[in-house]
């Protein structure tokens, strides 16, 4: 059957621009937590540049992001990230067709400091101004520097604030399937990190000292939430690794004494908690991606979001596209953990579409995606 996709970039909204080159330059601006980053993207695929100044050091003493601090750093940051990213790209100001930031969901003070940048740009030098919802942006990840995706697509979205899955018929076009009704995986890997006593940020850690534990020592719970639901939940399975490690508590709330912290075990055995708890988080994002991919039809399977980094869940996926058939897109490391290729890349659709804001573009904590 003939079709209106596009043959540069198989988008069914461009097609106007069918026999146009598809090079426009964007710059990407990125800062909705503790990421200051900036990147340029031509024609929504080629990455041109891509810097990331992270605040680890910054928020590592309080084990989690502190709002405050995060906007400030990211005010300290903006202006240099986004030179360097103009610079690394070899072009001057003038060549850039758009400004894109990322202005949802996110730490409202963080956003601000990006939608601000990108606002001031783009009246300045005269230029379109894009606002991205950073959701959809990581299920764009597994675009950059490669083939037009092939939609329609089942989009997994596992980060530090978000686990959510999609169906998702275009770039721009998504229907939420499910989500967590707590905490979100990559918060679940940090605070196992914590309990363990490994730092901040935990889910490299956790990944890292799984890779040499036994994963069958603990029976750690895999929240089901009901036959068909393809929501996911983690509070159960950090308390379960909290008493396993801590022991019961004594009292309840912020008031419980626990019998013991991770300082009584070994290595091997903290090696073992952090496998057993690697083992139930992976199972339970395969369990829902398994239930969705059965209930719908799809050309695809977009995954995005900084656990998508995790080595156990890529190769879970890896092997599940495998045995299913289904493309997979796992975007390099880079583009899975926050940056602002990612946000440039997916503005282009935006563009085409002439998706435009601006100066009244405001930022909010909350997806649109997601809701
Ligand atoms: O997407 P992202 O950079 O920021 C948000 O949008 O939240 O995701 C950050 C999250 C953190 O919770 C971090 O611990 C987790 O991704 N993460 C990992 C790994 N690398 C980063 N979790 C498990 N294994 C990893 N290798
Ligand atoms: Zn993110």
């Amino acid at each position: 059957m003939w079709s209106w996709l596009c043959k540069h970039c198989g988008c069914r909204r461009c097609r106007l621009m069918m026999n146009k080159p598809h090079d426009e330059l964007i710059l990407g601006i990125e800062t909705s937590c503790d990421e200051t980053a900036a990147a340029v993207v031509r024609g929504g695929r080629d990455v041109l540049s891509n810097v990331v100044a992270t605040q680890h050091e910054l928020h590592e003493r309080y084990a989690g992001v502190v709002p405050e601090i995060a906007s400030r750093a990211h005010l300290q940051r903006i202006i240099p990230v986004v030179r360097d990213a103009v610079r690394d790209a070899g072009l001057e100001y003038g060549a850039l067709d758009a400004i894109a930031v990322g202005n949802q969901p996110g730490l409202i003070g963080s956003l601000l400091v990006g939608v601000s940048a990108a606002k001031a740009l783009a009246w300045s030098l005269g230029k379109s101004l894009i606002g991205i919802d950073h959701i959809q942006a990581h299920l764009y990840a597994g675009a950059l520097n490669d083939e037009p995706i092939a939609y329609p697509a089942l989009g997994l979205v596992v980060s530090g604030g978000h686990t959510s899955l999609f169906h998702v018929d275009g770039p721009l076009e998504f229907r939420l399937l499910g989500r967590t009704i707590d905490d979100a995986i990559g918060e679940a890997f940090d605070k196992a990190a914590t309990i363990l006593q490994l730092g901040y940020p935990g889910g490299p850690a956790v990944d890292a000292l799984a890779s040499t534990g036994d994963d069958n020592v603990y029976d750690l719970p895999v929240a089901s939430l009901g036959r068909g639901s393809l929501d996911f939940s983690f509070s159960g399975l950090k308390t379960a690794l909290l008493y396993a490690v801590c022991g019961q508590p004594a009292g309840r709330g912020s008031s419980a004494t626990f019998q013991r912290d991770a300082s009584v075990f070994t290595e091997k055995e903290k090696a073992d908690f952090a496998a057993s708890f690697q083992r139930a988080a992976v199972t339970a994002i395969m369990r829902k991606l398994h239930r969705a991919f059965e209930q719908t039809t799809v050309k695809t399977l977009l995954v995005g979001g900084g656990v998508s980094a995790n080595s156990r869940l890529r190769a879970a996926l890896q092997e599940f596209a495998g045995n299913h058939a289904v493309a997979l897109r796992l975007p390099p490391m880079e583009f899975c953990v926050d940056n602002a290729a990612m946000i440039a890349g997916l503005a282009v659709h935006k563009l085409r579409a002439h998706d435009l804001a601006d100066v009244s573009l405001s930022a909010s904590p909350r997806s649109d995606a997601a809701a």
